[in-house]
């Protein structure tokens, strides 16, 4: 029952694209991660998942497929919504997303989801990753 000070866990970890644990709330997890570049197309089948932008500007992409899509990019609508400093941003369950940020501009997310979110929901790639450090 301390506080605690999210400036200072950012100081504890410098690898982009890896959450770190900061807090437990009942089933619900609290992470911070520092990102760059362009993530990986994913959803998570039954969990929202919120994004509070603490540093930089993200670009959250969205996209939803069509019947058109099963055999081309074609079908697929594709948005991107602008998430600044100080701002929220919440990805609702089964919907595709993708963060991305300017290029060489680190920003720093705080989440709040599910602590059974998978990373890159049923994604397999080389930015996912399965546990998450407590710090
Ligand atoms: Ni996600």
């Amino acid at each position: 029952m301390k506080p605690i000070n999210i400036k200072e866990k950012y100081t504890k970890f410098n690898k982009q694209w890896h959450p770190h644990q900061i807090a437990l709330v009942d089933d619900m997890q609290v992470i911070l991660a520092k990102i760059s570049g362009e993530f990986v197309w994913h959803s998570h089948k039954d969990e929202d998942e919120l994004f509070y932008v603490q540093k930089g500007t993200l670009y959250m992409r969205f996209r939803t497929s069509t019947e058109l899509s099963i055999n081309s990019n074609d079908g697929y609508k594709e948005w991107s919504e602008t998430v600044q400093e100080g701002e929220i941003i919440v990805v609702p369950k089964g919907v595709e997303h993708c963060p991305t940020t300017k290029e060489g501009e680190e920003v720093h997310l705080l989440l709040f989801e599910k602590q059974n979110t998978a990373h890159t929901g049923e994604v397999q790639h080389e930015k996912t990753q399965t546990e998450y450090p407590k710090i």
